[in-house]
């Protein structure tokens, strides 16, 4: 098992981590060695989805897969977005929705800083430009945060951009806390982070409940926000399992804006990364 909440130390860092710079901490654990996925072309027909969300987050969804024998499927052949979505969008430019970036793909430039980069009016935790999302993610943010508020459920922005500088210091946090091997699947190297899109951001639920840790997706609005979140244009972009996929452990709070289409498109079809939905390669390591 590898709770990231039963370590005092561990919780401490990813306290300082949070408190600091607005940073995420997931399980140190050491990950399985990652199966790649049969790359297939963006434009091949869709084919049956596998089933990524088999194992959703539950009472259990804190142990780590290489500790409990566990191994998500060997990713099937990848289909692509469905022809039936109105609108395409890039996959390379920073500055679409549908931006991929992942351990093989790197954000370009590297120094990529959103030009409409906008603080939302949602309850924000973060401070300083973590607060910061970019304008399409900060309305879509603002209309989820509300419709959450209107179940019951609190949610806040917990860390929102980061530039290409502040992603040198939070990666090489994690480096000096628990090695680059580690690090590598919890924190994206510098250029390598979604964060730095404006188009993703982290969520806690204003009390600290299992902030940046595993148990997260035990909370009230880390189950909210994977239950509702398509129909705002979210995803939960490191599902449960899917690390061999998206490079990342499980991070039940960080939600990445892909538009109502496509969020709904993946959830309808069972499809739980991007990777897969748009067609491309598993990234489970740099290249
Ligand atoms: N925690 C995610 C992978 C990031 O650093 O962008
Ligand atoms: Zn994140």
């Amino acid at each position: 098992m590898c709770y990231q909440c039963s370590s005092p130390s561990r919780r401490s860092f990813a306290q300082f981590l949070a408190a600091g710079a607005g940073l995420t901490v997931l399980p140190a654990c050491t990950p399985e060695a990652p199966k790649a996925a049969a790359p297939s072309s963006s434009t091949a027909p869709s084919s049956v989805p596998p089933s990524p969300e088999a194992v959703t987050a539950s009472a259990g969804a804190t142990a780590d897969a290489a500790t409990v024998g566990q191994s998500p499927a060997a990713p099937s052949p990848t289909p692509s977005p469905s022809a039936t979505l109105a609108r395409q969008f890039s996959l390379d430019d920073p500055a679409s929705p549908w931006v991929i970036v992942n351990k093989h793909r790197p954000l370009k430039p590297a120094d990529y800083v959103p030009a409409d980069l906008v603080r939302p009016a949602v309850t924000i935790s973060a401070a300083g430009e973590a607060s910061l999302l970019n304008s399409t993610t900060a309305a879509a943010a603002e209309a989820m945060f509300a419709a959450a508020a209107r179940d019951g459920v609190g949610i806040v922005l917990a860390s929102g951009y980061r530039s290409y500088s502040t992603q040198v210091t939070t990666y090489n946090g994690y480096v000096a806390a628990r090695g680059q091997a580690d690090a590598d699947t919890a924190s994206a190297r510098p250029g390598h982070s979604e964060h730095q899109t404006g188009w993703a951001f982290d969520i806690g639920d204003g009390g600290g409940a299992c902030s940046f840790e595993p148990c997260f997706a035990e909370q009230p609005a880390a189950a909210w926000a994977k239950a509702n979140g398509h129909r705002f244009g979210f995803v939960v972009r490191y599902p449960w399992m899917l690390h061999p996929i998206t490079g990342y452990f499980y991070e039940p709070w960080h939600l990445r804006y892909v538009g109502v289409e496509a969020a709904t498109d993946m959830l309808n079809r069972g499809i739980g990364t991007l990777e897969e939905y748009f067609g491309l390669e598993a990234a489970p390591a740099y290249l």
